[in-house]
């Protein structure tokens, strides 16, 4: 059986790579020649960890090929995976012009039989609209299609997709053919006892909005949490212990933190409940978890300045005014250069309007790259680096804000001779507040009081 995946980003590629690396063979198309021809040459577009090895080990070994010829692909191809961007509309709407520019081109170069596995993630009933098109446009091809949502984090996509807590399978409950062709696409995790759940197309469809909005309740809870502990005197450490150890409620995913960002929570969450607002039957706590996660993020960077002016004894207006701030961690969260709705581009900028001098650090330079580029015109003072003594050296304070290994492993006290002056906010709850006063240093965090 060969499998294509049309769409080289961060799903497409994971998927194709991983499938290949699962023993299929995979033609993976994208219209970006640039691109293709990139990775062709060995170099891969996105960051993800252990992501170059997986293509350059199936590439050599002609399991893996990549080309911009997407009808060649189609042909040579049984199932068709699409896994193309479905990115938001202004008003929480998903555009799902590429997807639907993609079908089209599927309709028409299918020359047989072939399942369409939509992965993409797409509004509730789009497969059934996908379903239709083909059939329309397809020139009486026999099309099976399916729902087969990704749950891969980024920077730990490929152990997600190799390790998958479940698969999800949506299809037309009269298709008992492409239930069997993803049976044999998915045997060796069945056979390594991963739950597969067969399933409606929509049900499909709405299990991935209800993941991840669910994940984003629990941690715009865990944030509401911490900062009910910040003004009772109570400690989210072991609050988070105290429930997460309930198998009921589960530990994970109760680290408080910057607020959720990323490209897939936020956008998610809305689309959910615009979704549901269609379906006229609105989703109360999933526009409530928006609200608070937004608010969270706009109330940290005033804690910032009152922090500075508590440990300083100034105005807490102009306690920034003319300080150098070290921002540590750009990205919207550890081993991912993706700066979409990161806490960094709400914080920054309202740092930099009360007076400060932001300098910012991230291991990884395309996260650099992309802020810098992102806030060119916005905020042309800020600078950032991927040096970390860079940005620390003189700094007034220094604002973590992403849990990069290189960040949680600093020894702060080492670190105190180059700082201008000893004052740690730290929205990731890295580091010991007990360890660090002792330091000597003024050190905030989220519910640790
Ligand atoms: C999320 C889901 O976890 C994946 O299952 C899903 O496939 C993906 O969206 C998607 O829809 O494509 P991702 O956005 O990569 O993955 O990031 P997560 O690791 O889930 O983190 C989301 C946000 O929550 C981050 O801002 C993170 O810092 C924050 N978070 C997470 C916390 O603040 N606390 C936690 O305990 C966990």
């Amino acid at each position: 059986m060969i499998i294509s995946v049309i769409g080289t980003g961060h799903v497409g590629l994971v998927t194709g790579a991983g499938f290949s690396e699962m023993g299929h063979t995979v033609i993976c198309i994208d219209q970006n020649q640039d691109k293709i021809t990139s990775i062709i040459d060995g170099s891969i577009p996105i960051y993800e960890p252990s992501l170059d090895e997986i293509v350059s080990r199936n590439k050599s070994s002609g399991r893996l090929h990549f080309t911009t010829d997407l009808a060649e692909g189609i042909c040579l191809s049984d199932v068709i995976f699409i896994a193309v961007d479905t990115p938001q509309l202004s008003h929480g709407q998903s555009d799902l012009s590429q997807l639907e520019s993609v079908t089209h081109q599927v309709a028409k170069a299918s020359n047989n039989k072939k399942t369409i596995v939509i992965k993409s993630t797409v509004p509730v009933s789009t497969c059934r609209r996908i379903d239709r098109i083909l059939r329309k446009y397809g020139n009486g091809t026999v099309f099976n299609v399916v729902s087969n949502p990704e749950f891969l984090r980024e920077g730990k996509a490929v152990y997600d997709f190799m390790n998958p807590d479940r698969i999800v399978l949506g299809t037309r409950s009269d298709d008992k053919d492409a239930k069997r062709t993803m049976m044999k696409i998915y045997e060796p995790f069945e056979k390594d006892h991963v739950e597969i759940i067969y399933t409606t197309l929509e049900t499909s469809e709405l299990i991935k909005y209800s993941a991840n909005a669910f994940l984003a309740t629990k941690v715009a809870f865990i944030n509401e949490m911490a900062n009910l502990c910040d003004a009772v005197g109570a400690n989210i450490t072991e609050l988070a212990r105290g429930i997460g150890l309930d198998n009921r409620i589960g530990s994970s995913f109760l680290k408080p933190g910057p607020g959720y960002g990323g490209s897939c929570f936020p956008k998610d969450t809305l689309s959910l409940t615009v979704q549901a607002q269609e379906a006229n039957c609105p989703v109360r706590i999933i526009e409530s978890v928006i609200n608070s996660n937004s608010s969270h993020i706009r109330r940290l960077g005033r804690r910032v300045s009152d922090f500075c002016a508590e440990c300083w004894n100034i105005d807490c207006k102009s306690s920034l005014l003319g300080k150098k701030i070290a921002v540590l961690g750009l990205s919207f969260k550890a081993n991912t250069d993706d700066i979409r709705s990161a806490a960094s581009t709400v914080i920054i900028p309202f740092l930099i309007k009360q007076g400060a001098k932001v300098m910012g650090f991230d291991p990884v330079l395309s996260a650099t790259e992309k802020f810098t580029d992102q806030f060119q015109d916005t905020i042309p003072t800020f600078e950032a680096k991927t040096d970390l003594d860079t940005v620390l050296w003189g700094a007034d304070v220094v604002l973590v804000l992403t849990e990069w290994e290189e960040i949680a492993k600093i020894d702060w006290l080492k670190k105190r001779s180059i700082l201008n002056s000893p004052i740690v906010v730290d929205f990731r709850n890295l580091f010991n507040p007990d360890l660090m006063r002792k330091y000597g240093y003024h050190y905030a965090s989220l519910g640790r009081p």
